[in-house]
């Protein structure tokens, strides 16, 4: 009798979820901090026009998308490593540097990723969590850094939360690592959104790693497309890890013209900050909490109104991200901003939940 094959003992019971939805492709996704509504009609058209029977059948060339990093970056080829999303760069993190029996130090909220790997890769994992006023203190996250410690992750700014870390408390965190001997991710998937501080510096820090993504501002979610920047040292360790080729052959054919055509990305950006504070205007107008805009998203508290709202959305075929009962997200939904012609329609399914216009409650 063949004996049952069993997953490791830690993978045994551990869930990940599934999709859980037919398709989004044609609803307003305001869920997952995509590029609304998508990327631009002729950046489109360019990658269409260099697709090629060659380009599916090859495996991927990415020296191209190496050489347009390079040069939009201005780092060295040895500091960058390519990969399918951030995610898997964070992956490729830890799995190069996390010894099993060591800790992850995370905020909560953040990337809901982070424990799942710290799971995988056998660390345990310290949350520090954001306060009531959505802040995190200093002294706190850096006494969450002990000798167990072998990585902190901060992703800046916050995907959950919307929360941007200043400059002088990654400062502290970083040495306070350094002096553990643990290294610092910090994810900067919506940096195109925050402040441009640490790319400049990361080579100079000997325990900095950085993760980028092309899902956020340059649109490309779909094709799974990021990359880690480190020193030398660093890079080596998340190079080892890579598999056989770092990315997929679309994706680095779009990702070197996203590169070659920062206007579309600039746009985007431009645009997502104009329909963010033009949303946030009208729904504070209607009386409604909106907090944190440091990222490509919102957060907003329809209170009494929140179950009527959600009806609306979903009727009109607009998704926003629930928190359920997260003890600080929980009254709170998340939604991506786009350009206000897209906002509109978020304000408009609003408009349609609360009636007669004028009896809101709170
Ligand atoms: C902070 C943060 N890190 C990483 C990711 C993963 O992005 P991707 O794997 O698409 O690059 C996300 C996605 O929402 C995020 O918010």
């Amino acid at each position: 009798v063949t004996p049952p094959i069993r997953p490791r003992p830690h993978l045994e019971g551990f869930e990940r979820p599934g999709q859980g939805w037919p398709s989004r492709h044609d609803v307003l996704r305001l869920d997952m901090n995509e590029a609304v509504p998508g990327v631009d009609p002729d950046f489109f058209a360019l990658v269409v026009d260099q697709l090629s029977p060659a380009v599916l059948s090859a495996y991927p060339e990415v020296d191209p998308l190496y050489d347009a990093l390079v040069t939009s970056l201005g780092v060295s080829r040895e500091q960058l490593v390519l990969t399918s999303g951030s995610d898997a760069g964070i992956r490729q993190v830890v799995e190069a540097f996390c010894e099993p029996g060591t800790a992850m130090v995370i905020t909560d909220p953040t990337y809901g990723m982070y424990p799942v790997y710290a799971h995988l890769y056998g660390l345990g994992c310290v949350r520090v969590p954001f306060s009531a006023s959505f802040s995190i203190a200093t002294e706190d996250l850096c006494a969450a850094i002990g000798p167990d410690t072998s990585i902190v992750c901060i992703a800046n700014p916050n995907g959950a939360i919307g929360v941007a870390h200043d400059v002088a408390q990654i400062e502290a965190v970083i040495e306070r690592a350094a002096a553990h001997g643990a290294l610092v991710l910090l994810d900067e998937a919506h940096i195109d959104f925050g402040e441009d501080v640490w790319a400049s510096r990361v080579d100079e820090l000997g325990n900095v790693v950085i993760v980028r993504t092309f899902s956020k501002a340059a649109g490309l979610a779909g094709l799974r497309l990021g990359y880690v920047l480190s020193n030398e040292r660093v890079r080596e360790g998340v190079y080892a890890v890579k598999p056989v080729v770092e990315v997929n052959a679309i994706a680095a054919l779009a990702g070197r013209l996203a590169l070659e055509h920062p206007d579309f990305r600039r746009r985007h950006v431009e645009q997502t900050r104009e329909g963010r504070g033009w949303l946030a205007a009208q729904l504070e107008e209607r009386g409604y909490e909106v907090r944190e805009r440091s990222a490509n998203f919102l957060l907003v508290r329809f209170g009494a109104d929140h179950p009527q709202v959600m009806s609306a959305l979903a009727e009109r075929g607009i998704l926003v991200r629930e928190h359920g009962d997260h003890p600080l997200l929980g009254p709170y939904a998340r939604v991506t901003a786009g350009p206000i012609d897209s906002m509109r329609h978020m304000v408009d399914a609003v408009d349609s939940a609360v009636s007669p216009a004028g009896s809101r409650s709170h």
